[in-house]
């Protein structure tokens, strides 16, 4: 196992419409394997696979942040049934640290998602896991959760970025 960098924005990978999973080879598993304790050593409640530089539908979730056994979700090719209702909370990001800002997002959803056997499941996610289930799909699209910004804010948050990229304070991918 190892701990993967997180890329950070404006890193053009998190940019990118992630590829459909064809197969689940071991590749893949160790890949998952990684995203789960580099997501836990962040730490972080979601990471989906191109904030570790792999353009894979491949996101993990795990709201308890690696304290309760059994509650990461592996999600290979996402997708979204179904989205109802409107919740705005803080939301952050591991690929833009130190920034956070309410977001509306849907308090309920279902997804439709492979886990690492193979299996098409169905899950439901309300509030926070509704929140992450659509943060990382989000991600796989090539979606930052700035992006559910107004412009000015989005802009605010590009123009601290590069101040920070300038003072040296922000590697695009961190050592
Ligand atoms: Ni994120």
């Amino acid at each position: 196992m190892a701990i993967l960098p997180i890329l950070r924005y404006p890193h053009e990978v998190l940019a990118i419409e992630a590829e459909t999973v064809r197969e689940i080879t071991p590749d893949i598993e160790r890949l998952i394997r990684d995203m789960i304790e580099t997501m836990h050593a962040a730490p972080g409640v979601g990471l989906a696979a191109n904030q570790v530089g792999v353009g894979l539908q491949v996101a993990v979730v795990d709201l308890s942040v690696g304290e309760k056994p059994g509650e990461v979700h592996v999600l290979i090719n996402p997708r979204i049934l179904e989205n109802s209702g409107s919740h705005a909370d803080e939301e952050g990001c591991l690929s833009l640290p130190g920034f956070t800002e309410r977001v509306a997002r849907p308090d309920r959803c279902v997804i439709e998602a492979m886990d690492l056997h193979g299996q098409i499941r169905t899950l439901e996610g309300r509030d926070l896991m509704a929140r992450a289930f659509n943060h990382e799909i989000d991600h796989l699209h090539g979606r930052l959760f700035i992006e559910h910004l107004s412009p000015l804010k989005r802009r605010l948050i590009k123009k601290r970025v590069q101040k920070r990229m300038r003072a040296g304070d922000w590697d695009l991918v961190p050592a």
